[in-house]
Order: C-alpha cells, then sequence, then structure tokens
C-alpha cells in the first residue's frame, strides 16, 4: 500500500510518499517562510502564490525520490483543513486534479490528525531521521501545537478519538511568534525565544495563566497581552506606547527575562494540562505534534512529569509535511475509510478534529 501525501495548508508545500502507514519513502518540503519574515507571521496572499509555482515541482521529486512510477500508487491523501484558504486550494485541485486523472482514490485528511500521524513513521532508508523504534500504542493521549492549532486529544484507536480540549483564541505557536516581534526576534518566534530564554531568568516576572471553564482548553491572548503591558512597564512607557517601538527600547537583559518568563509560563500550561489529562484518560503513550512540539523545555518537562511513555516525532517531521498526511492516507485506506469525490472535494479552512 503506498499513498502520495500532499500538504499544502501553510507556508510549506509538502509531499511524501509512504508505505503501509510506517515506512517513508520520500519526504520533499519548499517553504515561503524566508519571504514572510520580514512581515514577522505568514502572509495568506504570499504563502498561496508560492505554493502554486511550487507544487507540481515538489510532488515530481517525491515521487523521484521514492522511485515510484503512478501505477504503483495506490491513492492520493490531502489536506483539505484546517489552514489558509488559498493555501488549502492549491493542494486540493492539484490532489483532485491528480486524482482523476491517474484513476487513484483520494482520501480527504484533517491537518491536526495528520501532525498525530507523524508519529506512526518509523522505518525510512532517507537520511537524516531519527525515528521511533515502533508506532505509538493505544489508547493514547496527543497534544497538537502549532502556529495553527493547540489540541489536547484521546484516541481510544485509529479514528476513534474525543476532542479534550482547545484553543479558545491564539494557538500557543503564534503566542511565540508575537512576543518575539514584540521583542524584535525573527520569524519564527518559537526557536528564536528559546535562544533569547537561555540567558534570562524565568522568575523574574510573573505573568497569568487563563482559567477556563474546560480545564483543559487553553487560552494565550491574555497572556500575550500581559506580555505588552509587561514591556511598556518595563520601559516607563503606558498602555498606548505602540508594541513595535519596544524592542528599541528593552535592554537585552529586560529582553532575556521577558522570553524566559513567557516560555515558563506558557509551558507550564501545556504541561499542567498534558499531567491533567493523563491523570484521567490514563493513556498507554503519550505524544506530541506540531512544531512547538520542537521545543526542548517542552520535552524536558513533558519528560519529567508524565508517568506514560512521551513519544515525538523527528523535528522534521514535527513541523508541516506530505509525510504525515501520506500515513494518516495508508491508515484511512486500511481502516477501510471510503475515498471522496475527487469532483465533490472541498476545502475547509475552519475544519475541527
Ligand atoms: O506545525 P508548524 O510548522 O506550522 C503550523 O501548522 O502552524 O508550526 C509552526 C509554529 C510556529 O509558531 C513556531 O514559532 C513554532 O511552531 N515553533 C516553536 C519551536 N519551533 C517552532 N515553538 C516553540 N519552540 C520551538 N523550538
Ligand atoms: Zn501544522
Amino acid at each position: 500500500m503506498k499513498i502520495l501525501g500532499i500538504e499544502s495548508s501553510c507556508d510549506e508545500t509538502a509531499a511524501s510518499i509512504v508505505e503501509d502507514g510506517y515506512k517513508m519513502l520520500s519526504n520533499v518540503v519548499a517553504t515561503s517562510m524566508h519571504e514572510h519574515a520580514k512581515y514577522g507571521g505568514i502572509v495568506p496572499e504570499i504563502a498561496a502564490r508560492s505554493h502554486i509555482e511550487s507544487i507540481i515541482p515538489v510532488i515530481d521529486e517525491a515521487m523521484k525520490q521514492a522511485d515510484v512510477g503512478w501505477k504503483e500508487l495506490d491513492g492520493i491523501a490531502v489536506t483539505y483543513g484546517a489552514g489558509l484558504g488559498g493555501s488549502l486550494l492549491v493542494g486540493v485541485e492539484t490532489a483532485k486534479t491528480l486524482a482523476i486523472t491517474k484513476n487513484l482514490p483520494l482520501y480527504a485528511a484533517n491537518h491536526v490528525e495528520g501532525h498525530v500521524y507523524a508519529n506512526f513513521i518509523t522505518e525510512s532508508n532517507l537520511d537524516g531521521y531519527k525515528l521511533p523504534d515502533k508506532q505509538p500504542d493505544f489508547p493514547l493521549l496527543a497534544l497538537i501545537v502549532s502556529g495553527g492549532h493547540s489540541q489536547l486529544v484521546f484516541f481510544e484507536s485509529h479514528f476513534n478519538y474525543k476532542l479534550l480540549g482547545q484553543t479558545t483564541d491564539d494557538a500557543v505557536g503564534e503566542a511565540f511568534d508575537k512576543v518575539a516581534k514584540l521583542l524584535g526576534l525573527p520569524y519564527p518566534g518559537g526557536p528564536n525565544i528559546e535562544i533569547a530564554a537561555a540567558n534570562g531568568d524565568p522568575d523574574k516576572y510573573k505573568l497569568p495563566k487563563a482559567r477556563l471553564s474546560n480545564k483543559y482548553d487553553f487560552s494565550f491572548s491574555g497572556l500575550k497581552t500581559a506580555v505588552l503591558r509587561l514591556a511598556q512597564a518595563e520601559v516607563g512607557k503606558s498602555y498606548d506606547f505602540p508594541s513595535f517601538e519596544l524592542s528599541g527600547l528593552l535592554s537585552e537583559a529586560q529582553k532575556a527575562d521577558i522570553a524566559a518568563s513567557f516560555l515558563r509560563t506558557s509551558i507550564e500550561t501545556l504541561v499542567d494540562k498534558t499531567v491533567m489529562a493523563e491523570n484521567e484518560y490514563n493513556p498507554k503513550t503519550i505524544l506530541i505534534a506540531g512544531g512547538v512540539a520542537a521545543n526542548s523545555e517542552l520535552r524536558l518537562q513533558l519528560t519529567k512529569r508524565l508517568h506514560a511513555e512521551l513519544q515525538y516525532p523527528d523535528i522534521k517531521l514535527c513541523t508541516d509535511n506530505g509525510a504525515m498526511i501520506a500515513t494518516l492516507g495508508c491508515f484511512m485506506a486500511m481502516n477501510n475509510i471510503t475515498p471522496v469525490d475527487p469532483y465533490k472535494l472541498q476545502i475547509n479552512p475552519n475544519l475541527s478534529m
């Protein structure tokens, strides 16, 4: 069973072929991230235009790298949501056209589910991937954290899951990106906040943690505003002082302390809720997925505080990629999920789990 996975929900144009839901034959990612860096965040129109330029070469390269011809494929899986409308359209229309012209079944993949399935890849001949020895055991708890999502999901088995909580406003990665911008650090914020925080005192400032009616939901917009107010107060300005002028007035030490305090508070929030869910649901495996899963403090704190085994994908499979979608597609096919009609599939930018 060989499935071609196509992913274009944000700023990565990606394609991959995965065999039998565990063996990654190819993984090709083109990113337009550098084009967005000067704006401090993704510009949807730029992302969509870049997908149009990259999608065919990326798919060609994925077929070549896997040394697989169209006749050897058993299906195509494509991300149809959640994501940016213009970006999703490019992947979905390409996948529909290929499914029709190559006469292949088409599987409609949920991007957030895809992040979870990155953890099922255990084998590859490609260089530079550190893969787990075995696939995760069910029941499993998944913390999916990226620039677009913060979700805590309990899986009884494949495609049988319960969404325990999600963000009520900003995703955690988005908060990292916005705080980084305020501190004058480049996009993407996550890795740069980690670097700045290494020289700071995580206990210097007390920042708020949101309390929500569903204890597994997240909210990061209050934390983001608290960082803005703190930075304004530190440089002796009032709350109407523009955020883009703050980084020029903050000292390096102040920036490091703010980054460290923000990092501690945001990671503690994620870890506290994951620990609470472990105690209630007793999973065999706990997975982290999404771009923020690359955060070393998150991995460290979870390893310290959880009882169940913690699994996370190679860093190249944490961020958006086609292999996670191809793997999910394999499991859809293996679990007899009906393919979609390629003439009817529509994008769903607000798709939830
Ligand atoms: O999964 P991803 O590539 O794209 C989305 O679907 O959003 O995640 C990107 C996000 C960005 O917000 C970035 O700042 C964050 O992941 N990120 C990190 C780290 N590396 C990337 N956040 C915290 N710590 C990191 N080391
Ligand atoms: Zn993602």
